[in-house]
């Protein structure tokens, strides 16, 4: 494969053979390809476009790039990947309601960048949490516990570090193909049975509008089914933040609150669902209403808040020491009474992220403690001069600073709102 050839293929918007796609990959993991030749190729594949045996085909081949873990549990494995959103803190009591339910999990998941926080960071929140495990503990502690959540390692798909790196600085991100073969191909990697993809839409979510979602969870669909994995998708409502805390430590608290049967609606709603979803593709269950409430049971009878335990000693984790605490926590005032209409998620991220709960750039390390906490939702009836939310930082000047526009965020209205629907469409691959 002549790699000028190559880009010239794609540039004119033809269909690459197999194994020219293949051996391409391999020379972006293998680094024989430079930077030039392979941001070329990007921007060709961004304005032209995979088909879906290309994007297969690339998925496939940036798995294989690195390692690719096979589990040989007795149980059916599963994971989740949420495209993300501001306070989605579900992949928490997820994991071990799944696990509850009798699913093995093992999730590997990221850090947060910008607005949306990652799982990676919310753990860390927890004094003594290791997301850094070798891969014989990961093993170990999905076998014996039933899921554990760590982080990238340097050995899964190599080759999407290096494309992502170079998409990030040729603007060549936005690409569904590209997209789908980068969150796939990792997923694949870890070697779950069964995954489900909460694909988010909204101001709060990478895909702004539910049309866009939906095009990314038929490519995520169809590529898993080309490459014989069973795949859903969820395509969830991102316009609002989910839960009442966004930042690292509140939303462990929200977590363990929704472990305990409490928790606000949204999160234990959206955690029910998901992992209702899992365990009837891993057909532990007959139907999805039997599965629901089976997941719901979990939460309730504290036996996912078991397993979350036991997950989080074995991750040298200590829920005994107390999370951390931001030193401020600053009321944001209601100006009038009403009712919450809408809360915009991206202003929401846009404050936690100048709170110090986020990163700008991927070297920033997040304050743990900092957020919002105890925000009002669509629906809540509020009072003149109510909270609407708190401001959690380091400081008072900080948290102060930026009452103004947490308040910007909000939407009060005489008349109650509709109910939100959370959960838009649900696909089955
Ligand atoms: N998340 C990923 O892992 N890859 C992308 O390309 C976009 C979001």
């Amino acid at each position: 494969m002549i790699p000028q050839w190559f880009i010239e293929e794609k540039r004119d918007g033809r269909e690459h053979a197999e194994a020219d796609l293949r051996a391409w990959v391999r020379g972006v993991a293998d680094g024989s390809l430079p930077d030039y030749q392979v941001a070329a190729w990007l921007m060709a594949a961004y304005l032209n476009g995979l088909s879906e045996a290309e994007t297969a085909t690339l998925t496939d081949a940036m798995m294989r790039s690195g390692e690719c873990l096979a589990w040989e549990l007795p149980a059916p494995t599963a994971d989740k990947h949420s495209t993300g959103g501001v306070g989605d803190k579900i992949s928490l009591p997820l994991a071990p309601v799944c696990a509850a339910l009798g699913l093995a999990v093992p999730m590997i998941s990221g850090r947060g960048l910008g607005l949306t926080g990652g799982t990676l960071d919310k753990l860390e929140a927890i004094p003594g949490f290791n997301v850094r495990l070798p891969i014989e503990d990961f093993r170990r502690i999905v076998a014996e516990v039933g899921c554990c959540l760590i982080g990238q390692t340097d050995t899964l798909a190599p080759a999407d570090r290096r494309l992502y790196a170079l998409r990030d600085v040729t603007a060549t991100v936005p690409s569904i193909p590209l997209i789908t073969a980068s969150i796939m191909s990792k997923k694949l990697a870890e070697g779950a049975q069964h995954l489900l993809f909460d694909v988010k839409f909204g101001s709060g979510a990478f895909m702004r509008t539910r049309a866009d979602a939906h095009r990314l969870a038929e490519s995520l669909i169809a590529t898993g089914r080309r490459l014989g994995r069973k795949c859903r998708a969820l395509i969830t409502d991102m316009d609002q933040p989910l839960g009442r805390a966004v930042g690292n430590a509140l939303e462990v608290r929200e977590a363990l609150e929704t472990l305990s049967g409490r928790g606000p609606w949204d999160v234990r709603a959206l955690t029910v669902e998901e992992a209702a979803h899992l365990a009837l593709s891993a057909g532990r269950f007959d139907d999805l209403p039997q599965a629901r409430r089976a997941a719901a049971k979990a939460l309730e009878d504290g036996s996912a808040l078991a397993v979350f335990r036991a997950m989080v000693a074995a991750q040298g984790g200590n829920l005994e020491t107390p999370l951390p605490t931001a030193p401020a926590r600053v009321p944001v005032p209601a100006p009038r009474g009403g009712f919450v209409a809408h809360v915009d998620a991206e202003t929401i991220g846009r404050v936690a992220l100048e709170l110090g709960a986020a990163r700008v750039k991927v070297s920033d390390q997040p304050d743990l403690a900092a957020g919002l906490e105890a925000l009002l939702q669509q629906g809540d009836r509020v009072a003149p001069g109510q909270p609407l939310c708190f401001l959690c930082a380091d400081g008072e000047p900080r948290a102060k600073a930026l009452v103004d526009q947490a308040l910007a965020a909000f939407t009060l209205t005489d008349e109650p709102p509709p109910e939100r629907e959370l959960v838009a469409e649900t696909l089955v691959g």
